[in-house]
């Protein structure tokens, strides 16, 4: 560090120098950051304080931007901003200033960003491409007051690539008529009608919304008051076109958060597939389908304008349950990995797989185990020094198995599979009583019938996390935990007496900070 800078009075401008100064510290900053207990070390979490929802996803011009439900002055859910972050490639983020305070219309819910290629907003000047962020405004004031329309929707735009914002003038864009819950609003560009389509949530059904210049809007329809799960309120709407693997047949899907009411408890994600046709969304489904059967995927949703037209989805790793007294300290909260959705068709039914990007499997390095066998009936106790953060991969067909993640201190989280149904049990996992609601039960979902003979199973442990994708992501768990130690051991118990279980292998992943 000394030697530089005094090669920088030497030889470098003041400019360079300085420069050359900042990413010289930056490793050191870094490294002391991001040791914490619990901190994940390839999830998205905000350097400090309190996050939930990712908002404004999209793409521009080279970079991913993540903007998230943000409170800078506490661990606890608080008056809301953006924060924001970005990437070149979805895992390695740069943190970046808040983009959207509170103003006099309220505080910042969430919403979701665009890229306005046609200026449609005329918010562009001097040929620049505005991005234009679409979000709910929650007004304090009118809520403590007792009135129902507290919550309207605003925009603002930014001509730097998200990095600076200025709020409209003429905001909000979408007045409340007398809704306690009206909130959420994520935008797309429908080609075939030349307009901006806005899908939100209003308490217990989407809403849908078209507009030439995202500021003057008319309501089109509705969708949902009899359909899906209706446990607890909408939130966090998603609407988007997907082709089915299979057949290359085009539908339309609908994500819906909603809280609580999920299959294992408190918040979770549900989905409908159906047909859009530029002013009404329709399906056939009556019941849900729900995107993740953990506890710990929530308020998710997809990229606007990314390049190659793939589907893919962030969501908020926690659950309204007990999001607020999780045992972390300095930061509270983390995104899910990317995942790239994709839709097939399993037994006459669609179904929506949900599966780590690429770039999640580019940070995979050392064999921290090679592949190795368990054969039927019999059970092998593997110690693996880095198993709180690595990547497993088995394939098998047992219909009757265990997979134990254990320390010194015998906390243990365990996934079951017992013929048709899939389970983690997280009961004894380590910290677990900080909220009634964590370490309750075990989480169970159905499994889809093997698309080959032998399941695969991928998991990605991440220090306070375990992401369960079985059969590319056709079941998913996502799931915190809080082991007062790192997991080391890793016990396999095979009680079917047909089918071995072939541990592929088990890397290490890489810190992305
Ligand atoms: C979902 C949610 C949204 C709301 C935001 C507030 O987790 O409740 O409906 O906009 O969080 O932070």
């Amino acid at each position: 560090m000394y030697r530089q800078v005094i090669s920088c009075f030497l030889v470098l401008t003041m400019a360079a120098c300085k420069q050359e100064q900042k990413e010289a510290s930056n490793p050191m900053d870094k490294e002391a950051l991001y040791q914490e207990k619990y901190r994940p070390q390839f999830h998205f979490t905000p350097s400090e304080k309190w996050m939930n929802d990712p908002n404004g996803l999209v793409y521009n011009d080279g970079w991913y931007h993540l903007f998230y439900q943000y409170y800078p002055d506490d661990i606890v859910w608080g008056p809301m901003h953006w924060g924001h972050a970005m990437s070149k490639d979805l895992v390695h983020w740069e943190h970046k200033p808040i983009a959207l305070y509170p103003d006099e219309h309220g505080l910042i819910f969430s919403g979701s960003a665009v890229v306005d290629k046609n200026n449609t907003t005329g918010f562009g000047k001097n040929g620049e491409t505005p991005l234009v962020a679409i979000f709910t405004y929650h007004s304090m004031e009118g809520e403590k007051e007792g009135r129902a329309d507290y919550q309207t929707q605003g925009i603002a735009y930014s001509l730097d690539n998200g990095v600076t914002w200025t709020k409209y003038e003429g905001n909000p864009v979408i007045p409340n008529k007398g809704l306690k819950d009206f909130r959420d609003p994520k935008v797309f560009w429908h080609e075939p009608s030349s307009s901006w389509v806005l899908t939100m949530v209003a308490g217990d059904h989407a809403q849908f919304y078209s507009s030439k210049n995202l500021k003057d809007w008319s309501y089109m329809s509705d969708f949902g008051k009899t359909q899906g799960a209706h446990g607890g309120v909408w939130e966090c709407p998603d609407l988007f076109p997907l082709p089915v693997e299979e057949t290359g047949e085009e539908k339309w899907v609908l994500l819906i958060s909603i809280n609580p009411g999920a299959p294992n408890g408190g918040s979770g994600t549900q989905y409908f597939v159906g047909e859009f046709d530029g002013t009404t969304f329709t399906s056939n489904q009556q019941e849900p389908k729900w995107l993740d059967y953990g506890t710990d995927n929530y308020a998710g949703v997809t990229y606007n304008n990314v390049p190659n037209q793939d589907r893919i989805f962030i969501g908020w790793m926690s659950n309204w349950d007990y999001a607020r007294n999780t045992p972390t300290e300095k930061w509270r909260s983390a995104m899910t990995v990317p995942r790239k959705l994709v839709l097939h068709q399993v037994e006459g039914e669609y179904a929506l797989a949900n599966y780590p990007i690429a770039s999640v499997g580019e940070l995979t390095s050392d064999t921290l185990l090679p592949s190795t066998e368990v054969p039927v009936a019999t059970s092998d106790t593997l110690y693996v020094q880095g198993l709180h953060q690595s990547e497993i991969r088995l394939k098998t067909a047992s219909k009757q198995m265990k997979l134990l993640f254990k320390n010194d201190k015998n906390e243990v989280l365990e996934v079951q599979v017992a013929n048709d149904t899939l389970g983690v049990d997280r009961r004894l996992s380590g910290q677990v009583d900080f909220q009634e609601n964590f370490g309750a039960r075990i989480h169970k979902a159905p499994l889809f019938p093997p698309k080959e003979e032998q399941r695969d199973f991928r998991i990605l442990m991440d220090r306070s996390s375990m992401e369960l994708f079985v059969d590319q992501g056709l079941l998913v768990f996502t799931e915190q935990v809080f082991p007062t130690e790192p997991y080391h051991t890793l016990i396999i118990v095979n009680e079917d007496s047909q089918h071995p279980i072939l541990v592929e292998s088990i890397k290490r992943m890489e810190s992305v900070w």
